[in-house]
């Protein structure tokens, strides 16, 4: 099978399609035809072993000190179930499905194997660019805004960073849950992030985070640019703060109500967001669809800093 492969961290170059051995599902894992794969800014930030302060030597020890102990990226995943391990038995060849592979990446690939609890069905009313599109942004504002912050009617949310892969479903899903939202954004994005549901809009490029005079009761950061102290400056008393992008020292001073680290990924999350997405409450943003082939230029994209949503490889010849 083809793969996105990469030898050593560096710049998108690193990146290259090669023929690889197709794996082979073991007793309670799935072998999945990939139709659809996210390349997310996590990807990305493995691939250039660009990680939040603090956390490089712990990250190098779990993807490889001196080189990429992983050589295929790629979580995020849409496809079809080529095959079963003898011990799955909720699953059969032909079943659409999709899913997170976890820190075991692997989905940058025509072929994945993934353990059956990892994934969902996917419904047949959601493509497989959106399902592979949701997850990423999805899974993190989901866990953030309705379980640690109990977002809900009323509440107002600041959404820093609105038009990424978390921001835009940080805002879509604050919105589905009651709040009245404010996206941080560039001028360029603000039409859209109004679409998605956005109440106000600050544009970071004219109105910098300090000089905002309002306040919230939640402040989700998806840029990195906040720090606990910066954000708490922007709270109500008692507000949440969410640093989905902290260093390791806010991740340890981070309790209460400041909240960081890693969101799960959870399959009843997956099934959940592709509801809403069938009832229309949820869109899948999407920058760009690539070929495999194109896969550079797809981290290329991602590197930017400024894609739009989600970057998505097709790994299947068209
Ligand atoms: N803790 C967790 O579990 C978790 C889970 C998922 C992701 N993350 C982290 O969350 C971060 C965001 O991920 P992502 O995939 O959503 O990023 P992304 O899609 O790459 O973000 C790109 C977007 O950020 C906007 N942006 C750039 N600078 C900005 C600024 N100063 N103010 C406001 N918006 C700005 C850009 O808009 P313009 O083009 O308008 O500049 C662009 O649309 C990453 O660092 C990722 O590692 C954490």
């Amino acid at each position: 099978m083809r793969a996105a492969v990469f030898q050593r961290y560096g710049p998108p170059e690193v990146v290259r399609v090669a023929e690889v051995p197709r794996p082979e599902p073991r007793a309670h894992e799935v072998l999945i035809r990939v139709e659809a794969v996210a390349v997310t800014s996590a990807d990305a930030r493995i691939r250039g072993a660009r990680f939040p302060p603090g956390f490089g030597f712990l990250a190098r020890l779990v993807f490889g000190v001196v080189r990429p102990r992983r050589r295929i990226l790629g979580s995020c995943f849409s496809g079809v179930v080529e095959s079963v391990g003898s011990g799955v038995d909720d699953f059969a060849p032909g079943d659409e499905v999709c899913g997170m592979t976890g820190t075991r990446l692997g989905a940058h690939a025509q072929y994945l194997t993934v353990a059956a609890k990892r994934i969902a069905r996917k419904p047949p009313e959601v493509f497989h660019e959106d399902a592979a599109g949701l997850l990423f942004g999805g899974t993190s504002a989901l866990c953030f805004l309705r379980d640690k912050a109990s977002v809900g009617p009323g509440v107002t949310v600041l959404v820093n960073g609105a038009s990424g892969a978390v921001g835009t479903n940080a805002v879509q899903l604050a919105k589905h849950l009651g709040a009245a939202v404010t996206g941080v954004t560039s001028s360029g994005n603000a039409d859209l992030v109004t679409k998605l549901g956005a109440d106000h809009i600050i544009d970071y490029a004219q109105d910098g985070l300090s000089t905002v005079e309002e306040r919230f009761d939640v402040v989700f950061d998806t840029v990195g640019n906040l720090s606990i102290g910066s954000g708490r400056r922007l709270l109500n008393t008692d507000g949440v703060l969410i640093l989905a992008v902290a260093g390791l020292g806010d991740t340890i001073r981070a309790r209460g109500k400041v909240v960081a680290g890693a969101a799960p990924e959870r399959v009843e999350d997956f099934a959940f967001l592709l509801q809403l997405a069938v009832e229309g409450e949820i869109t899948a943003v999407l920058d760009s669809v690539y070929d495999l082939d194109e896969v550079a230029d797809a981290h290329r994209r991602v590197d930017s800093g400024h894609k739009l949503g989600n970057v998505i490889v097709r790994p299947q010849p068209r």
